[in-house]
């Protein structure tokens, strides 16, 4: 069986690298299993791709399709062109696609064109907010695969209401959970921890890069102030998107308890958050980490396609008006946030049930 696997932003790799590393220890058995990576090139910076590879030891890409930034409309077509090109030079009989990025829907729209097979590793989740491009992607994605690997019941739930038949829904579990429980012992110190003299649950993190909160960039600013207004003087790590960046520079937003840094590695990234008091984000895929970390995670947002983490871990929804804020640090500061439990099949076995399901298919 040949696969070919797709990744193009910075979430898709901690999702792709278990699934290769579970290809090569059924090629280790003997298992007829070979993989074809195609990196789409969506994010091209160093500290948003390549340091992603090297540390969570993912081969270099058998190929770049180097498409770079643009509007949605512009990146998926150029993901949509070189990606039909790259699957007419190098026949697959099944495509690997993860997440919601724009490169996970441009190459399944390519792939079944070419009637190929596609499998979607978190298929199902819906924030069932149209204004997300994420969620377009999802949709779109979900309609078209073959296989869908899910995170969760509601996820199978989801995909069932669309129509999808029972007999291609499995329920594997959290590939992302996977990387971070294989790594956990290898999260490392980043050299600010030291020269910032934080110390362990007295600061936050902060990272924020939806356009509904770093577009406009007065909002932003009322956002930003509220923040590092009420978090009683502990230190905010602020890690900043290459999109929040470019808003970023010109609000002029300076506090003392505010630290902005470049984009971090993976493992320094998880160990920061290992050891914060809290999270604060509009992420979606951070408050996956943060519930099986047990840290509190505040998400900006009005909804969540990751429902679980608010049900059974540790994550809560607060929207993203800066009145907000104030209340819920004050919650936080109180010592009474849930504990959260860890949602079932998060265990960091996910991608070897993938292999498995994937090697008993008949494509
Ligand atoms: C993308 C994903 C989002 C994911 C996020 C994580 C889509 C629709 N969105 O959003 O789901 O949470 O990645 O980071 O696929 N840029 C750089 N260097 C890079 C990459 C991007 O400077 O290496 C700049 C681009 O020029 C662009 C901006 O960042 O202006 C946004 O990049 P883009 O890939 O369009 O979407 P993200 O906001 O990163």
């Amino acid at each position: 069986m040949i696969i070919t696997i797709v990744a193009g932003a910075r979430p898709n790799f901690m999702k792709i690298a278990p699934i290769i590393h579970a290809i090569q220890k059924a090629q280790d058995k003997k298992r007829n299993i070979s993989y074809r990576l195609v990196h789409t090139g969506q994010h091209y910076d160093k500290n948003m791709s390549d340091t992603f590879f090297e540390e969570l030891n993912i081969p270099r890409p058998d190929v770049n399709l180097g498409v770079g930034s643009g509007s949605q409309a512009e990146q998926t077509a150029g993901i949509m062109i070189a990606f039909e090109k790259e699957l007419l030079r190098n026949p697959t009989d099944l495509v690997i696609v993860v997440g919601d990025v724009t490169s996970t829907m441009a190459c399944s729209i390519v792939a079944k064109k070419l009637n190929i097979k596609v499998a979607h590793i978190e298929a199902g989740i819906r924030s069932w907010d149209l204004t997300m491009p994420e969620e377009i992607n999802r949709m779109v994605t979900d309609v078209l695969a073959d296989y869908y690997f899910t995170t969760s019941e509601i996820a199978n739930i989801n995909l069932k209401n669309i129509g999808v038949k029972s007999d291609r829904i499995f329920f594997v579990g959290n590939v992302m959970i996977d990387t971070l429980l294989a790594n956990m012992k290898r999260l490392k110190k980043p050299e600010i921890f030291d020269s910032l003299g934080l110390e362990e649950k007295k600061y936050l993190m902060l990272t924020l890069h939806r356009p509904a909160n770093v577009d406009e960039s007065e909002k932003l600013k009322a956002l930003m102030s509220e923040i590092v207004n009420n978090v009683r003087g502990l230190p905010i790590i602020f890690p900043i998107h290459p999109r929040t960046a470019k808003i970023f520079s010109e609000l002029g937003i300076q506090a003392n308890n505010l630290h902005i840094v470049a984009p971090m590695g993976y493992l320094e990234f998880n160990y920061m958050v290992k050891h914060c008091k809290a999270v604060i984000t509009d992420s979606g895929g951070i408050t996956e980490e943060t519930t099986v970390m047990g840290i509190p995670c505040i998400t900006l947002r009005d909804n969540t396609e990751r429902p679980e983490t608010c049900v059974i871990g540790t994550n809560e929804l607060v929207g993203n008006t800066p009145k907000v804020i104030k209340p819920i640090l004050n919650k936080l500061f109180s010592g009474n946030w849930k504990k959260g439990n860890i949602p079932e099949l998060w265990d960091g076995k996910t991608s070897e049930r993938i292999i498995d399901i994937l090697l008993g298919l008949q494509l």
